[in-house]
């Protein structure tokens, strides 16, 4: 009997995402936020939790983990908070790639969500199984992927990267000779390749917020404000990037925002970061890129519905109830914590600051 070979593994020319949910944020009634918080906050003492969030959650989440000793950050600052936590339950509001992160890394904790639901596009872009048999496909190469994949794709990988680092490690392998393959993020992934000349190989997944800027919108609002500076997150395709004066992790945009002189700012990322940015940035003017103009097709305009799920009604349920906890496979939360210990060891050697507020 003749054996046949596997078919090599093909991979799509786009990875798109269907049956994205519509936006919807949260409605309270007059006083109902103000009671939802003095309940959340008794619970979290008693539960013993701390509250870490994402620039993109709702100024409402934000401002109540702040208040309760938690913090707002990025996506891999946060699971490094919910490390040095000294609670044990991490309540994370975020998407589920961030939670199953600090599961991964606090596998002795409890990590709840406010609606485990909340999952991101470049996640279910990249489902393992496909994933695995593209990194069989081609063995000679080092796999490296983004923080936005699930528990199985870190598994899978040899390193993770966050958009605040992905240019620093891409460039050490690079140098040492390393051919690679990239996901899931095509236009970080394009953005990476010319910033360093790596040989990559991409995943052809992308963000279904950042990918609907529109290069052209922003030229028009820059002819209108001629002096205004561009802030671009690097999962904006490649045409957006270009036009940028800062492009960096949502960490390093706020950071940007208060450092540069420029006293009007277009903002190409998620909405939710203007709380932050806004308070960073006193007195300056924020505009929020445009998404629309010629071939604008955005379900959800400049705001991630995902993250938009994120509620304090939720956040009060699962701490009233321990639902939508986070469970992350031990064994596969071995092995991830693999790629995510490469890339914290890398960061500690070279002196950078992942959440690039410390100088990197
Ligand atoms: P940061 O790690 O830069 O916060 O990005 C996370 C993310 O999901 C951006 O869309
Ligand atoms: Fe994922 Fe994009 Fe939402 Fe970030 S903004 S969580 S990359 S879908």
């Amino acid at each position: 009997m003749i054996a046949l070979a596997a078919a090599p593994f093909a991979m799509p020319a786009a990875c798109p995402v269907n049956n994205v949910p519509p936006v919807v944020e949260e409605v309270l009634a007059p006083g109902e936020e103000a009671s939802l918080i003095a309940r959340i906050k008794t619970l979290l003492i008693e539960r013993d939790a701390v509250l870490v969030a994402h620039y993109y959650t709702s100024a409402a989440l934000q401002r109540l983990a702040e208040e309760t000793g938690g913090c707002v950050s990025d996506s891999l600052e946060m699971a490094r908070f919910g490390h040095a936590a000294k609670q044990q339950t991490l309540v994370v509001a975020g998407v589920r790639f961030m939670g199953e992160t600090a599961k991964i890394l606090n596998p002795e904790k409890r990590v709840l969500m406010p609606d485990r639901r909340a999952e991101c596009s470049l996640d279910l872009s990249c489902p393992a199984e496909d994933f695995s048999r593209f990194c069989d496909a081609h063995p000679e190469r080092e796999v490296v992927v983004y923080a936005n994949t699930s528990a199985a794709v870190k598994a899978r990988a040899d390193w993770m990267v966050t958009s605040s680092i992905a240019v620093k490690v891409v460039a050490h392998l690079h140098a040492q000779g390393k051919r690679l393959i990239w996901a899931p993020d095509r236009y970080l992934g394009d953005y990476v390749r010319k910033a360093t000349g790596a040989d990559m190989l991409l995943w052809q997944g992308s963000c279904v917020v950042h990918e609907k800027f529109k290069a052209d919108g922003i030229e028009a609002l820059k002819a209108e404000y001629a002096d205004a500076a561009v802030l671009v997150h690097p999962e904006s395709p490649a045409g957006v990037i270009a036009l940028a004066d800062v492009v960096g992790s949502t960490t390093q945009l706020i950071r940007a925002a208060a450092e540069l002189p420029q006293r009007t700012l277009i903002v190409a990322t998620d909405n939710g970061i203007f709380h932050k940015m806004q308070l960073a940035a006193p007195g300056k003017t924020l505009l929020e890129a445009p998404t629309g103009g010629q071939g604008a097709t955005c379900v959800s305009c400049a705001h991630c519905p995902w993250m938009a799920m994120n509620s304090l009604k939720g956040l009060l349920h699962v701490l009233e109830t321990g639902a939508d906890e986070i469970r992350v496979d031990p064994a596969v939360g071995r092995r991830a914590v693999v790629s995510i210990n490469r890339m914290l060891a890398f960061a500690g050697q070279a002196g950078i600051g992942i959440a690039g507020m410390s100088g990197d």
